[in-house]
Formats: C-alpha cells, structure tokens, sequence
C-alpha cells in the first residue's frame, strides 16, 4: 500500500498547472476508456461541508472534473463521490463520519465506485489515521493544500489499482491501496486550473488564504495554514474573465479580508483591493467575507460608503461582549473598541446590515460574561446572528484551558442568546416591509412556498425575498416590493 505520496513538490507554482494539465489528459484517457466499457458516462458528487471557503474549493474541484469528462450528479450514488470536509467544531466531525458509514454501505454494492476525502477534517493526523484504520473503503485522502492535484492523485490511484488487477487474476486475490496525500503546510498558490460556478451569474474569488490570527479557540490556522494574500492583479484579472461569461455579483473571501496585501512583495490595503473590483465594468455587486473587527479601516468604510456596487452588508463577527473573555480569545479588541467601530460604520453607512457570529460557554465564561454579550447583541442590533456553542478542539490553545463551561449552563445560555438574536433580526427584517429594494433574481423556490411556482431572490442585506417571476429573471438584478416579513424572509412582488 502506497500510504503517502510527495510528487516533485519542488516544482514551482507556475508550472503546476502544465503538470496538473498533463495528469487531467490521462485522466481523460482513462475516463473515455470506461465510458466505453460501461456505454454511458462517469458520474460525480461532491459533498460540501463549512464554509465559503470550502464552497469555493469545491468549485475548483468540479472543474477539474468536468474537465477530465465526469458529469455531475444530484446524490452520492455516482463513480466518484468526494467529500469534501469541515472541523471547525465537533459536530462537523461527527456528521462526516456518519455519512461515511452511508458511503461505505453503497461501495459494498458499487466497488467500482471511487471514495475521496478532502479539507480541513483531513489536515488533521487522528482523522486520517482513523479513516485508515476504520473506513479502510476510502480510495483517495487529500487536505486543503494541495487540492489543485486532484487530476494527479486519480492517475495515481487507477494506476496503483489498475496493477492490483493484474496480480488479483494471478493470486485472485483482491487489494486495494488507499493514496493518501497531506501537505503540513504551503505558501504556494496555483493560478490557473478550471473551476465550476455552482450559479452561472455569481462567483466566490479567493482573495487570500489561511489565516495568522490564532484565536485561541479556533482550528482553522492549523488546518488552513499561514495567511498568504493573491496578488491584485490576478484577482483583478479572474473577476474579468467571469464578468465576461455573466458574472455581476463576486464574494471576495479571506477568513480576515482586512489583512488583505500586507505580505506581498508590493503590499496594497484591502480597501484599495475594493477600490480597483469596484471599477470593473459589467460588475454590479461586491460582497466581502470575513471582516476582523481588530483591523477594519476607516479607508474600508469610506469605499464601502462611496461605491454603488459594494453591498451595504458587514459581517463583523464579534464572538463575545466580553473585553475579559475576548482577552483570552486573542481577539485583540474589547467590548468598547466593538461598539465604537459599530457606531462609526453606522454614522457612515445608516442603512448598513450588521451580522456577526458568537460563541456560547468559551472556557470561563462567567453569567456577567454573558450578559455583557447580551449587552452587545441589543447594542449592535444585528441584521443577523450565527451563534455556536464553544466546541473543544485539539490542538487549539483554549482546548486546555481549566475551567470549561458545563453543558447545561451552556445550553441554558445559548437558548437565551437565541431568543435575543431572534428578536432583533426579526426586527430588522420587519423595518423593511413594504420598501422597494433591488434583489439578485438566484433560482426557483423549491422550498418556502413550492406550490406556488416562486422566484428566489438576494437583497444586498443577504436575506431573501420570494416573489412570482418567470425564468429568464434569474441572474438579473430587478426591483421587487418586499410585502410581506414573514420573519427571516419576505414575500415580494416584482415591480415594472
Ligand atoms: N475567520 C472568520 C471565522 C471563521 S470560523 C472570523 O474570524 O470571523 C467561523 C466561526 O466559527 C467563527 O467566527 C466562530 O464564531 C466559530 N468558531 C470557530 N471555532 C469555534 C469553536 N472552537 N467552537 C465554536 N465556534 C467556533
Ligand atoms: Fe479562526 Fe480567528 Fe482566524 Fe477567524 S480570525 S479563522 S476565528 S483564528
Ligand atoms: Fe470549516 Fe475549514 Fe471553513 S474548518 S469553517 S471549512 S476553513
């Protein structure tokens, strides 16, 4: 069994692509062979779990694919089916094991059928040792490094397995050997290789990678490695390209966007990155994830008040109300350095949707703790909230701090937070009913009113409005009449 394998990573970034090119045409060899063989084509289904990160990796990774000839399929019962994983807390783990089980279940019916494993859960040396001892069906492990070498690593693995037959006909017995491959870390980025909108009119651009910050809760530094920033003119050069095949909304994500540029060898601000999306032409809506609050500049808020494209939306995630637990957290700002920057976004920008993220029971968490984030939550009135309950993750600095938070207190708490959070977003939504606002016409409603034959629709504030409308809206940018609040979200009518 071939368990780790480190091909020629000398190679400078450069030149991968014209290596990962070179596998991706012998992946087409192989591919159109089977096809033969089986008189149809090779499916595939990529699971995604996390965040937009992960989101956008998938893309990358269904577009190597697509290029190698595979077409894509609704459930996991394809040729290829790839999960593609999160650990930021405990339970993205456990849900990835539990699908594995499903997995497992449908190759015992489908051995042809190829398993791979990819992100953050993957980086991880427990996992990939539990999925080698447990889930010994799993063909392919990769991490978040190196997932431009997906082509590589299936010519290497129908390769290896390939030769296998050969022996099973001899010894008829049947091997199989797992391709496991774990870059510890990377300062490399690769330009270049195909990628695969999920909506053919809006795209995620990676404006940066990993991340620097060690908040001493979090396991994404460990799993994402160090912060490395794209160089404008590539980022400025990808939004081209896809406004030139229909994009008109990009997401530029960076776990802190306003570290954006500082270690490049021509450092540029974030802010100045905004400035230069904001005059593409044929662009109409910039959104931007994640902003730290310990960094946002005035520069950022004075663009962001100035543009007509950049959506009037800020995800600050605060985490605690707490100076004394955000202390701890490493989050390098207090409860009033918080507020100040929220008021100064508000003078600036009146109309802007503030959400964030919290974190319930981080070690120590006293009820004043809580209650000063509580504070926080009234103050900043927030469009809207995701909040978590602290999970403890190994490896991370707070995984050991002494005195955790016991499970009733937390959930006592984070039933309280819940209901706050709620009242306030309600809140925002209903201050909005009756108003005409611009929406990105997205998809047809399968889910909130599926009888009634609905479009779905994104205002910049991100909430979403369902409204009659016929197909061709989708991908446009119209107004619709927000007549309903029907809580999180609103029935609208189109207007003419
Ligand atoms: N880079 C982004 C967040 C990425 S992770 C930022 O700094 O804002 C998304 C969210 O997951 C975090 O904002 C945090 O609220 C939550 N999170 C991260 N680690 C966690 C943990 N160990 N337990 C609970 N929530 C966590
Ligand atoms: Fe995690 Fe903090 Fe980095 Fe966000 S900024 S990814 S919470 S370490
Ligand atoms: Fe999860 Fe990795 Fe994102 S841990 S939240 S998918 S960066």
């Amino acid at each position: 069994m071939i368990d780790e394998i480190y091909t020629n990573e000398n190679i400078a970034p450069e030149h991968e692509p014209e290596r990962q090119f070179f596998f991706i045409k012998k992946m087409q060899e192989i591919v159109f062979a089977k096809e033969q063989e089986y008189r149809r084509k090779l499916t595939y289904h990529i699971s995604t779990f996390g965040c937009q990160m992960n989101f956008k990796d998938s893309e990358k990774l269904a577009g190597v694919l697509e290029e190698i000839g595979f077409v894509e399929v609704d459930d996991e019962k394809a040729d290829f089916c790839l999960y593609n994983t999160c650990t930021v807390r405990e339970n993205a783990n456990s849900r990835v094991y539990g699908r594995l089980g499903y997995l497992g279940k449908l190759k015992s019916r489908k051995p042809d059928m190829i398993i791979a494993m990819c992100g953050c859960m993957m980086q991880e040396e427990h996992v990939v040792e539990t999925i080698k001892k447990s889930y010994r069906f799993v063909d392919i492990i990769f991490g978040t490094h190196n997932i431009y070498k997906l082509a590589e690593l299936l010519f290497t693995y129908y390769v290896e397995n390939a030769e296998d037959k050969k022996e099973d006909s001899k010894k008829s017995k049947k091997k199989h050997k797992m391709v496991v491959d774990i870059l510890k870390g990377t300062d490399r980025i690769v330009e270049e290789l195909p990628s695969k909108l999920k909506a053919s009119f809006k795209a995620g651009i990676n404006i940066m990678f990993g991340c620097n910050n060690f908040c001493t809760y979090c396991i994404v530094p460990y799993v994402r490695g160090r912060e490395r920033s794209r160089k404008p003119e590539d980022i400025i050069n990808e939004i081209k390209d896809f406004v030139s095949k229909g994009v008109i909304e990009v997401m530029l994500l960076g776990q802190n966007v306003n570290s954006y540029g500082k270690n490049l060898d021509n450092p540029i601000s974030f802010a100045e990155l905004l400035k230069q999306v904001d005059e593409i032409e044929g662009l109409k809506r910039i959104r931007f994830m994640t902003s730290h609050p310990k960094d946002l500049s005035d520069e950022l808020i004075e663009v962001m008040k100035n543009s007509k494209k950049v959506c009037h939306h800020i995800h600050l995630p605060v985490q605690s109300g707490s100076s004394r637990l955000l202390k701890k957290m490493n989050r390098v700002y207090t409860k009033e350095d918080y507020l100040k920057l929220i008021d100064k976004i508000r003078v600036a920008i009146p109309d802007i949707a503030i959400t964030t993220d919290i974190i319930v029971g981080f070690p120590g968490e006293t009820e004043e703790d809580f209650e000063e984030t509580l504070d926080v939550v009234r103050y900043a009135k927030y469009a809207s909230a995701f909040t978590f309950i602290y999970s403890k993750r190994t490896g991370t600095p707070a995984a050991s701090f002494p005195d955790q938070v016991d499970e009733a207190t937390i959930k006592e708490r984070f039933d309280r937070l819940l209901k706050e959070v709620n009242r306030f977003s309600e809140e925002y939504a209903k201050s909005l009913e009756g108003k005409v606002m611009p929406v990105l016409v997205e998809e047809r409603d399968r889910e909130v009113e599926p009888d009634k034959n609905y479009l779905t629709g994104r205002l910049d504030n991100n909430l979403l409005v369902h409204f009659e409308g016929s197909d061709d809206l989708i991908g446009q940018i119209i107004d619709v009449k927000l007549s309903e609040c029907k809580g999180f979200y609103y029935i609208g009518e189109k207007q003419f």
